[in-house]
């Protein structure tokens, strides 16, 4: 049985680690608590056990921890980082590769550069075989994650004729269980933005792609606006929504009026976590214009990078092939049924 370490449990570590407590095929080993806080708690509670640095042990006196990161990563087969952007870096370095050890690390470290974690940017979509000889792996972020579920299909049917994306992203402020985060009564917007080349390195640089990204004040999710440039008029609308009807996790929805309405309808059907873990293609605001598909999607900003994250540590860790580990995650995710519920309530009316 592998065993499987998660260094940090945060809003993506929290979620990555009780999702994948309930794989028979793997053991979780523990997680990586860094401040002595009420997660320890709830991390003990759900049945983990806690390890934290060597360096804090003092500070954790007054909780039942199992011991050190240090010790416990001897034990381990991989280890999946969920540590604050840039973290994971001085991670890899530290400790995963001192004790040779595999690792995924998340959308927030850096694939160029000297602080790079890895080359590869995985996309379960697009390129799951490539992570089997890869030893140190970075998913993407939520917004690099949702966009190949996006740009694959297309690129797969319509190949040349496609002539550019632009994209502006509407970036959440915060998450919602982040009640340290204010949200600030202002749209930023971000020079630079890590996504296009992000999105890069798995779809290919010549992808034609030009992201803006601003950050909004609300915690419920992104929105991507996408503007699909043909070489020729654009096929109709009806003929882009059918594209993504059979694509794992994508909704196509009807009705709604904003985010927070697809948080709510999770909530109230009990969706772990309130995620949908899926991006959601809003059909009655994506409409044909000549030679252009301006297409609208949301994309549930913590959920949506926990079943990837799950499908990779597949590949790195027994090479399954691609339908055996989605076929396997779903057992887990239940993200079929979710579409169909989504679907159902948010539908053409
Ligand atoms: N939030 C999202 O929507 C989202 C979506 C996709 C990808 N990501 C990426 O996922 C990563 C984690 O983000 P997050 O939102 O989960 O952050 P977060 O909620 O701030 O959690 C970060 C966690 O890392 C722990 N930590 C602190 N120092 C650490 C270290 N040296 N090694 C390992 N863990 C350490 C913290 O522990 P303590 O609390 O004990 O100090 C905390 O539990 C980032 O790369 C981010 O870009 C986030």
């Amino acid at each position: 049985m592998k065993r499987v370490f998660v260094n940090g449990y945060g809003s993506i570590g929290s979620r990555i680690a009780q999702f994948i407590a309930d794989d028979k095929e793997i053991e979780v080993a523990g997680v990586g608590k860094y401040s002595p806080d009420e997660k320890v708690a709830d991390a003990i509670s759900r049945g983990f056990k806690v390890y934290v640095p060597k360096s804090k042990m003092d500070s954790f006196k007054n909780y039942k921890v199992s011991g050190t990161i240090e010790e416990v990563l001897d034990s381990c087969d991989l280890v999946i980082d969920a540590a604050p952007g840039g973290v994971g870096y001085e991670n890899k370095k530290t400790l995963y590769e001192p004790k040779n050890l595999k690792a995924i690390f998340q959308g927030g470290e850096k694939v160029t550069g000297d602080k790079s974690v890895s080359t590869l940017i995985f996309n379960s979509r697009v390129n799951y075989e490539k992570a089997f000889e890869n030893k140190y792996v970075m998913q993407g972020s939520c917004n690099v994650t949702g966009m190949g579920r996006i740009l694959q299909p297309l690129k797969e049917k319509y190949g040349k004729k496609l002539k550019r994306f632009d994209a502006t992203l509407l970036r959440r402020w915060a998450d919602l269980e982040d009640t340290k985060t204010p949200v600030k009564d202002s749209i930023e917007w971000t020079k630079k933005p890590h996504h296009d080349e992000d999105v890069k390195n798995y779809m290919g640089a010549d992808t034609p792609l030009f992201i803006r990204v601003f950050k909004v004040p609300t915690r419920q999710m992104h929105v991507h606006l996408m503007d699909i440039r043909f070489d020729g008029p654009a096929p109709s609308t009806s003929e882009i929504i059918d594209l993504f009807k059979n694509e794992y996790g994508v909704a196509t929805l009807y009705g709604v009026k904003g985010t927070k309405d697809i948080r709510d309808f999770a909530e109230s059907i009990k969706f772990n976590f309130k995620d949908t873990n899926m991006i959601h293609i809003h059909a009655d605001v994506t409409e044909r214009q000549d030679d252009v598909i301006k297409l609208t999607y949301s994309d549930d900003q913590t959920g949506i990078v926990v079943p990837e994250n799950h499908i990779l540590m597949q590949a790195m860790l027994f090479k399954k092939k691609r339908a055996e580990a989605f076929k396997h995650t779903e057992e887990l995710f239940h993200m079929e049924e979710k579409k169909k519920l989504l679907q159902e309530h948010f539908s053409m009316k």
